[in-house]
């Protein structure tokens, strides 16, 4: 009797401590960047920084939807000091990038928040993804993702202190039938913000890797466009969410320093399995993934015959 009460004061205690929320950073007053703002996640995100009282510069390259995306992000602010600033630039390209960061540092404020949002995908067969959408997808994903980091790293450095966003997707954990191309960029951020946590971590600067699930936004219903229908029909096994609840994921997640920031129950299951050398913030956390990666790894090996038998049936279907 005596033992299982201090089991049970144990295990509680345990879970306390696991369900504990770090401590947040605040983004009041500070200058938040957001590629890819004039849209989906990232419009979602900038509303959010607005909410919370950041300065907050959208970029991306329309600027009509860049206007009308500035003029949405404005009725959320919470002071008349906000500034809600835009710039037309594509994200590829390294020189526009720097100079369009630099501006901002002067015009609007030091940058405390970049979140990396601009991005697209193409789906399809690899041999029926055309040689200028792969270079495309890896220029804007992977590039357009670097680039900016890249920019604001210095000052980041120099004043100790910043929150780096990288956006890449379910798929960057996991290869799935017509995402080969888009699939290797979203992987390759991984690698980028694995290694980039180690080199800023001693310059209090943090690196959260998003790994949205399906969202709700314009980029998602451009992608469907190009979807063969066996990955229409397994990406159906996860549900669709809305930009505002994955927005609201990343920041939360952001704000607390937290390498991945996933969303759902599928979400979870994978970035346990896939958590491989990836940095940590509770012993805790680590305890619990040793425990149920085992059993993840045999619900995994069902998703995955699921999916075969999926591809074989439209494959026999198509014969
Ligand atoms: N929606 C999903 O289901 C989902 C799931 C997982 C991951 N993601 C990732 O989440 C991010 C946001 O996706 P979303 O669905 O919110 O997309 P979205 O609604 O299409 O928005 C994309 C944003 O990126 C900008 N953009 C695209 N290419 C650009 C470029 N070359 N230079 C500068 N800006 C560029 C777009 O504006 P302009 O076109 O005007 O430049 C737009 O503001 C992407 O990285 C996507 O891969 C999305």
């Amino acid at each position: 009797m005596y033992y299982s009460i201090i089991l049970c004061l144990i295990v509680s205690f345990i879970f306390v401590l696991l369900l504990k929320k770090n401590p947040k950073r605040s983004i009041k007053g500070k200058h938040v960047v957001i590629t890819g703002g004039s849209s989906g996640i990232g419009k979602a995100m900038a509303i959010l920084a607005a909410q919370q009282g950041a300065h907050v510069s959208l970029l991306a390259r329309n600027l009509e939807k860049l206007e009308e995306a500035r003029t949405e992000v404005k009725k959320h602010i919470i002071s008349e000091e906000q500034i809600i600033s835009r710039v037309s630039v594509d994200v590829s390209h390294r020189e526009a990038v720097e100079n369009n960061i630099l501006e901002l540092e002067t015009t609007v404020g030091p940058i405390y928040m970049l979140v990396n949002c601009a991005g697209f995908a193409v789906c399809g067969k690899l041999e029926d993804i055309s040689d200028s959408n792969i270079k495309r997808l890896i220029d804007v994903n992977y590039l357009g993702t670097l680039y900016p980091t890249k920019a604001v790293l210095p000052r980041f450095k120099e004043r100790h202190e910043g929150i780096i966003v990288l956006t890449s997707s379910q798929v960057g954990l996991m290869g799935m039938f017509g995402y080969s191309v888009y699939s290797s960029c979203k992987f390759a951020l991984r690698g980028l913000a694995e290694s980039l946590n180690m080199e800023v971590k001693p310059f209090n600067i943090s690196i959260t890797l998003a790994l949205p699930p399906d969202t709700d936004t314009p980029g998602f219903d451009n992608e469907n466009q190009t979807k063969p229908v066996e990955t229409k029909l397994i990406s159906e096994v996860a549900g669709l969410y809305q930009p505002e609840t994955v927005a609201k994921k990343i920041m939360e997640n952001a704000l607390e320093g937290q390498f991945f920031s996933y969303l759902g129950f599928e979400s979870f299951l994978l970035t346990t399995l896939c958590v491989g050398m990836s940095p940590y913030k509770s012993i805790l956390g680590v305890l619990l993934q040793a425990v149920i990666l085992g059993p993840f790894r045999l619900i995994a090996a069902f998703y995955l015959k699921y999916f075969d038998c999926i591809i074989l049936k439209v494959s026999k279907n198509n014969q």
